[in-house]
């Protein structure tokens, strides 16, 4: 049987105290809801049923592109009310799964036992063993274990609220189970809400068996209601990249200094010094170093590359044995070839710069394609803008360009110039020669230094 997902995400989430909905906020860079779509499209074929609520214009907004069966929950009066509404859209013939928008971390492994474990006619759900359990439903077995209730904490007596197995609120329940006994829930409870762990009662009462999974690692079935809790799953997120990382061979210094915020491929023998921060799609190939506090984003470093400390790259293609910063920016739609230098406080904006050549020291190289072997001086800049279009700078292979230059695009520096240093050239630059744009030097012999 398929297996249906029905996302609730319909709260309002106050505690964050902000204008964006709870399931926009990020985690590694992504909306929680994000989070839950992606484990959902590992367990199911099928598009997840989304319930929303509050700014639901800003999240239908944001999940514009997504195959998506939206169900809006007009008023929150509970989570059976919740899924109620989603009940016209489930396939008679699946199992339905239910996850929480604002509890993103819930592992692909939990769920795949769950379901696996859970035979077609039985309900599933997760339990959870929590030290502190307050706020969360508790879990009451009878004298075999089974499970025979959910008791909600409002509800709760003393005793029952001193229970330390919990409910996390995820389960697995057959289409026809849900159609039959959703429309049965009654709000005679102290919060007035329609329980979806009422559900657990009317299994009972039909003698269904109640199937309980624990999560590998508690923190899979955290929410998020507040921007602490937010903090701490990214943390515990990012540890686990690290762990991955380093049980893989990568030499990461501190996994508590280590945060990926997209997609990330390392090769072997690599090594990651602190704070460094991967976004979007970063690949790092073979013998790459990254120094500390380095931001990579959207960026393919090939083998042999050396990224030195406080160097930001993106959108970029980096080719084998460059050696980058420290202190370098390098901005979108540049490619370094191979055995490049870009050295401290040095920006390159939409350049491709060939094998061999050396930007080393205070310079902004923007819209120019650079040849092979070309030594680019302290403080050059190319003048790529005129206050209303961009041009282009071209530049040769082995070219010198003496330092303090201005290059006045449009500009061609033909093969093997020199250009002298303390130039502003604003004309093509012949081969071979050396061109030079400068005022003459003089030496005023009457001149004398004024005395007070
Ligand atoms: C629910 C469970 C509780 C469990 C806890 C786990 C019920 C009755 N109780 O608590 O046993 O321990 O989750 O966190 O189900 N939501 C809606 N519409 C609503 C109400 C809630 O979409 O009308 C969504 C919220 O956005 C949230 C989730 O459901 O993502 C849980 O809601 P919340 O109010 O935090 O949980 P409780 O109902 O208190
Ligand atoms: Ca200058």
């Amino acid at each position: 049987m398929d297996i249906q997902t029905i996302i609730l995400a319909a709260g309002q989430g106050k505690r964050m105290h902000s204008h964006l909905p709870k399931i926009l906020h990020t985690l590694a860079g992504q909306p929680l809801l994000q989070h839950v779509l992606n484990t959902s499209a590992q367990v199911s074929s099928l598009p997840p049923i989304v319930v929303y609520g509050h700014q639901g214009k800003d999240v239908l907004n944001a999940f514009a592109d997504k195959k998506i069966v939206w169900v809006e929950q007009q008023e929150q009066l509970g989570t059976g009310h919740a899924v109620l509404q989603a009940l016209s859209k489930i396939p008679d013939q699946s199992r339905v799964l239910i996850l929480y928008g604002d509890v993103p971390l819930i592992a692909v492994a939990t769920l795949q036992k769950l379901i696996e474990s859970t035979s077609g006619n039985s309900l599933g759900m997760l339990t959870a063993h929590l030290d502190s359990p307050t706020g969360y439903g508790r879990i009451k077995r009878d004298a075999e274990h089974h499970i025979e209730k959910i008791i909600e904490e409002k509800d709760a007596s003393k005793e029952e609220r001193a229970i330390k197995e919990i409910n996390p609120g995820i389960y697995l329940v057959s289409a026809q189970h849900l159609k039959k006994w959703l429309p049965l829930l009654k709000n005679n409870n102290a919060q007035h809400e329609f329980y979806l762990t009422d559900i657990i009662d009317l299994a009972v009462h039909e003698k269904i068996m109640i199937h309980a999974v624990q999560p590998e690692r508690v923190e899979e079935i955290f929410g998020v209601n507040d921007r602490l809790q937010l903090a701490t799953l990214e943390r515990f997120y990012q540890r686990q990249q690290a762990e991955a990382w380093l049980k893989k061979g990568v030499a990461i210094s501190d996994p508590a200094r280590f945060d990926v915020r997209g997609e990330l491929q390392i090769g072997k023998e690599v090594s990651i010094d602190v704070n460094v921060i991967f976004e979007g799609k970063v690949v790092i190939g073979d013998n790459c170093k990254i120094g500390p506090n380095v931001i990579l984003r959207d960026v393919a470093l090939d083998h042999d590359v050396e990224v030195k400390a406080f160097t930001l790259i993106e959108e970029a293609t980096i080719g084998t044995n460059c050696v980058i910063g420290p202190f370098a920016r390098i901005r979108p739609e540049t490619v370094l070839k191979e055995k490049v230098h870009i050295g401290n406080f040095v920006e390159v904006k939409k350049s491709v710069i060939g094998n061999n050549s050396k930007v080393n020291h205070l310079t902004y190289v923007g819209d120019s394609e650079i040849g092979q072997r070309v030594n680019v001086g302290a403080g050059t800049i190319t003048c790529n803008y005129d206050g209303a279009h961009k041009h282009k700078t071209t530049i040769g292979d082995d070219v010198f360009i003496g330092s303090n230059t201005e290059l006045v695009a449009p500009l061609t520096v033909h093969d093997g110039a020199t250009i002298g240093a303390g130039s502003t050239i604003t004309r093509d630059a012949p081969a071979h020669k050396l061109t030079l744009a400068r005022v003459p030097q003089v030496t005023i012999d009457s001149w004398q230094r004024p005395k007070k």
